[in-house]
């Protein structure tokens, strides 16, 4: 009796484990069409070349306005921040 307990509750575990994952990459998904029909007209992200706006590749720890051979704003490039998950969210 104790064992078909912890058994069912190990299925509940693992089913949402599963869910959970399935989730995240719907997420991803729907991020990359997302940033495609709202970011791709101006900035690549597959290649190292600058559109109308900079490319965004490895994006993430390096400063604002840095990516040389593109003509910044002044704003931008002397904004002093370091793009991360909280600067990029704010
Ligand atoms: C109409 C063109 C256009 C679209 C669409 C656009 N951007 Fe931009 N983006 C630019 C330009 C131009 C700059 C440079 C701005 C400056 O110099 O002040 C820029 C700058 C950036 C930067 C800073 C890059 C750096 O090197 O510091 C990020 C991050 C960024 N955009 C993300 C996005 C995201 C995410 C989207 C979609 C939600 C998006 N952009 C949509 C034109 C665009």
């Amino acid at each position: 009796m104790r064992n078909a307990v912890l058994a069912a509750m190990a299925l509940v575990a693992l089913s949402w484990a599963t869910h959970e994952s399935v989730a995240q990459e719907a997420d991803a998904a729907a991020g990359e069409r997302l940033f495609r029909q709202r970011c791709g007209a101006c900035h690549q992200i597959a290649t190292t070349r600058n559109c109308a706006g900079p490319h965004l590749q490895g994006m993430v720890g390096r400063a604002a306005g840095s990516i040389k051979g593109f003509n910044y704003s002044p704003a931008l490039r002397d904004s002093g921040i370091t793009w991360t998950a909280d600067t990029l969210e704010s």
